[in-house]
């Protein structure tokens, strides 16, 4: 299968370069701002890369021309980044896949954009560019696209275990980089698998194993809660 990859050089998509250029059926093309990013034994192994700005949708419809299937990791950041990059990326890409006859389409967007999310706030910017995709995708029925929501991407070196979930995260708050190259690959290349989540968002969490040790999260808990204990004591 002939894929294009936008977004290769994040953590994201990064992930899904490496481990796609370790599978024998897929020719891969990485659309990239800055190749130098692509570690030498990823680009050697890739069948093109292609530098343009996904922005331009000259260069997004240029490079879209013979490919089969697109992974999208797109991204920009919360603070700098361009403000309407996922939402005018993937519009970009839509239309040069119309143009190409290119159907089938996953990318990654944040579990912030699902209606309901602890995350929303944090990430309000980014969140409300992914609502824009998913508006966008949702006019796009001919496409099989797929979007795969996830919560806090920890950058991984390998893949593990993980859950799915239509509509909803299906367990804790954080994904391994290389759990997400792992079913975005697979589904791109499963025709059943991307019929069954076609025009879906698709929650994901990877599962780690328990730590017996105090995250700094809960640490931050427990001393909030001995503080109200230890007032309570002291005022009452
Ligand atoms: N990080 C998280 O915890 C988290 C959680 C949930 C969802 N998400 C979402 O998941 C997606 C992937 O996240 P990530 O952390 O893997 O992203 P990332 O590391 O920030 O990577 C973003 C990618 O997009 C590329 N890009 C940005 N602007 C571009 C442009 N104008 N033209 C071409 N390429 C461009 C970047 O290229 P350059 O290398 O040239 O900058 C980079 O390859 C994002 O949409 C993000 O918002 C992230």
């Amino acid at each position: 299968m002939k894929l294009i990859v936008f977004g290769g050089t994040g953590q994201t998509g990064s992930a899904v370069l490496k481990l796609g250029t370790q599978q024998q059926d897929l020719e891969i093309t990485a659309f990239v701002r800055s190749p130098s990013k692509i570690p030498n034994d990823v680009k050697s192994k890739l069948h093109d890369v292609i530098v343009g700005d996904v922005m331009n949708p000259k260069d997004v419809g240029q490079a879209l021309v013979g490919q089969e299937a697109v992974i999208s990791c797109l991204g920009t950041s919360i603070i700098k980044g361009t403000p309407r990059l996922a939402s005018q990326g993937i519009e970009h890409v839509v239309n040069g896949m119309r143009k190409n006859g290119v159907k089938k389409l996953a990318l990654v967007a944040g579990a912030s954009a699902f209606p309901v999310s602890p995350l929303s706030f944090v990430w309000r910017k980014v969140g409300e560019d992914h609502q824009r995709v998913i508006s966008f995708l949702r006019t796009a029925e001919d496409v099989d696209w797929t979007v795969l929501m996830a919560p806090f991407i920890s950058k991984s070196t390998e893949g593990g275990s993980y859950k799915t979930s239509i509509g909803k995260l299906p367990g804790g708050k954080n994904v391994r980089t290389y759990d997400l190259a792992d079913w975005l690959l697979s589904c791109i290349q499963d025709d059943i698998e991307l019929r069954e989540n076609t025009h879906k968002l698709v929650g994901i969490s990877s599962n780690f194993p328990e730590s017996g040790l105090l995250t700094p999260v809960k640490l931050a808990v427990l001393c909030l809660v001995a503080a109200i204990v230890i007032a309570y004591f002291y005022y009452v």
